[in-house]
């Protein structure tokens, strides 16, 4: 048994969070209070997934699940700086797979690696659900899209 204790902050977030739902309904609020556990500690580690599932009732593999479905959590520390990039088949079919060999090339990474010069975290991801604007990617949870070579290096120059 872990003796990890969630800082008051979150506590008072989950508590504010599952008065949102009805009674019972309190692990409707699961995505909210991850987003807030990531943003106080900048990753979601299972200690912190678990004390999670317990403040909502919920079993803690529920909670993984979530965590590790959604591509907007990370399980891991990353750099200050994350570049998403999807690959799935519309953005497949416009150059993703290129633009994600580029990136990895200029970052010296592989997909979920950070570059220590840049400060980046690489990740490839699924759909981000702006096929329109194919190749999609998310630079610091900002859409981007049609991105290319250009604008990814000028990005990359930025974090220099
Ligand atoms: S396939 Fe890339 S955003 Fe949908």
């Amino acid at each position: 048994m872990s003796n990890f204790e969630l800082p008051v902050e979150i506590i008072n977030h989950i508590q504010k969070s599952i008065k949102k739902y009805p009674a019972g309904r309190e692990q409707a609020a699961v995505k909210s209070v991850l987003m807030a556990v990531q943003k106080h500690y900048g990753y979601l580690t299972v200690q912190a997934m678990d004390a999670v599932a317990a403040q909502l009732n919920m079993p803690p593999m529920s909670v993984y699940e979530i965590a590790h479905f959604y591509s907007l959590y990370r399980l891991k520390p990353c750099g200050k700086n994350e570049l998403a990039i999807c690959t799935n088949v519309s953005c497949w079919l416009r150059g993703a797979e290129d633009l994600l060999k580029y990136a990895s090339e200029l970052l010296d990474v592989q997909p979920g690696e950070t570059s220590e010069k840049y400060s980046i975290t690489l990740k490839e991801v699924e759909c981000l659900a702006a096929c329109g604007q194919a190749p999609a990617a998310q630079i610091n949870g900002r859409y981007i899209g049609p991105l290319d070579k250009e604008k990814l290096l000028a990005w990359i120059k930025e974090c220099d």
